[in-house]
């Protein structure tokens, strides 16, 4: 089935530049992967977020999370738009609806992460995610940018860092937000929900064989941006 809502790609589109970023929770891709495209004037794919939007549009709908056929038509339904605020964040619209916070909770990332075990959910994003593809160029990323959804990107990293290091930068990036979280609780739901992705039959999280793997422990953000920026450049 192809989603009536993606146009279908120019020739230049179908050949613009892409750099992958995938890699764990936490392993810093989002705010690296923003920084990046902001530096190269890049488009930007936060490709967990359109996950995240079909778990909350599921919910929102009352839907069985168990129920394959009710969350593809909601994979392929759920209007889920990217909005730039003024304060520099990307504000996520589902079906109309500033749900960008409710998207950054644990809960909503291990909904994204059991729908995103259902093989036909992640068919259903496919053209959804290409069609982010545009000149002059793309940072994607997620789990599976590097292996499955742009396999001839010219550019791969795979960001990794200690569990206690990712779940730390979860816990300040909750705190920040207001949202209260407890740090044993966060730890261990982070390293379920990726033993989840990484053990999945479809599309697990590992990196391409042509990716290069970057360990951000005890990196700082300008550090880990500028490795990957050296490839690119
Ligand atoms: O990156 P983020 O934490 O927002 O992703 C939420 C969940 O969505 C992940 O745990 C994973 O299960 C799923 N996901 C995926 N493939 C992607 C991006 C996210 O399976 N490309």
């Amino acid at each position: 089935m192809s989603d009536p809502a993606v146009p279908t790609p120019s020739a230049d589109a179908r050949t613009a530049a892409v750099l992958t970023i995938d890699g764990p929770s936490g392993s810093g891709k989002g705010t690296i992967s923003r920084l990046i495209a902001s530096r190269l004037g890049w488009h930007y794919l936060d490709s967990g977020a359109l996950y995240r939007g079909v778990g909350v549009a599921a919910s929102w709908a009352g839907l069985d999370l168990a129920d394959p056929a009710a969350l593809v038509r909601c994979a392929f339904d759920a209007q889920i738009r990217f909005e730039d605020a003024a304060d520099g964040e990307l504000r996520v619209i589902v079906n109309g609806v500033d749900a960008t916070d409710e998207l950054r909770t644990e809960t909503a990332g291990a909904a994204a992460s059991a729908i995103a075990a259902v093989p036909e959910v992640r068919s259903a994003l496919k053209e959804r995610q290409r069609a982010f593809r545009r000149p002059p160029g793309l940072v994607a990323d997620g789990r599976d940018m590097g292996t499955v959804i742009f396999p001839d990107a010219a550019f791969k990293v795979f960001l990794t860092a200690s569990p206690d290091e990712r779940a730390e930068r979860r816990y300040k990036q909750l705190k920040d937000k207001g949202v209260s979280v407890i740090f044993d609780d966060l730890l261990r739901e982070i390293l379920a929900r990726d033993a989840r992705d990484a053990n999945r039959a479809v599309a697990p999280l590992r990196p391409a064989d042509d990716a290069v793997c970057i360990d951000t422990t005890g990196l700082g953000i300008d550090t880990v941006v500028e490795r990957v920026l050296a490839l690119v450049t």
